[in-house]
């Protein structure tokens, strides 16, 4: 009894603690589409060597929601993406993985190889290998993403777009702590910039 009780306080402290440790890093939020070649080329080419220095500075919101016309029909959502109905699906895909499983490290990953591998397939029973990255099967992320749980999920990006980045004219939109970084490409300064902590990376002259 004893012992479970300590358990339980234990596992309090520590999620009190990693909760916190959480909340003290700079929030980065990327707004994307994931078949622009502008926001592809900033996943692949800016945020993921950034990510491989400072993700562990940093949190990261995945936001695959762009310009998207929506409207409600009978209470369902239904979207146009900017680039079709294959970004679309592809943003579910992205979506649904991030809700189901993995820690941010592992979003990172999975976000990284479907855009990475976007130069050779569109098709999401394609790109559905890379759910290997969050330990998920192909099965599991594809029924989401192909069904009503993905447009839940995508219609919450949605949300939160309209609430943090409304009338949002280009992708990629990235905002450091809720304010919008004019330059993406110079994320690493920015990031830089909010951390206290100085990481060494920081001060070597890179752009990465
Ligand atoms: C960003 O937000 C985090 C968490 O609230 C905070 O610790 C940090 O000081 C903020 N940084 C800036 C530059 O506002
Ligand atoms: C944006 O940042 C990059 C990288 O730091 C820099 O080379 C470029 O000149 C900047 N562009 C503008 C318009 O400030």
């Amino acid at each position: 009894m004893t012992f479970c009780l300590l358990t339980v306080i234990l596992g309090c402290l520590y999620f009190q603690e990693s909760l916190q440790q959480m909340e003290d890093k700079p929030l980065v939020t990327i707004f994307y589409e994931p078949l622009c070649p502008y926001s592809q080329r900033f996943i692949t080419n800016i945020l993921y060597p950034v990510y491989a220095n400072l993700g562990t500075y940093i949190q990261v919101d995945f936001i695959p929601y762009g310009i998207v016309k929506r409207q409600k029909v009978n209470n369902d959502w239904t979207y146009e993406c900017q680039h079709g109905p294959e970004e679309c699906a592809i943003s579910k895909l992205q979506v649904c993985g991030i809700a189901k499983a993995g820690d941010q490290n592992s979003h990172m990953e999975y976000v990284y190889c479907i855009e990475h591998d976007i130069d050779t397939a569109h098709d999401i029973q394609t790109l559905a290998h890379c759910a290997s990255k969050l330990e998920l099967s192909e099965d599991e992320v594809l029924k989401c993403a192909e069904g009503p749980e993905g447009d839940k999920l995508f219609g919450l990006l949605g949300d939160k777009q309209q609430t943090l980045a409304p009338g949002l004219n280009g992708v990629p939109t990235v905002y450091i702590n809720n304010t919008n970084l004019d330059n993406y490409t110079a994320l690493k300064k920015a990031v830089c910039d909010v951390l206290h902590n100085n990481p060494e990376v920081c001060s070597e002259n890179s752009q990465e």
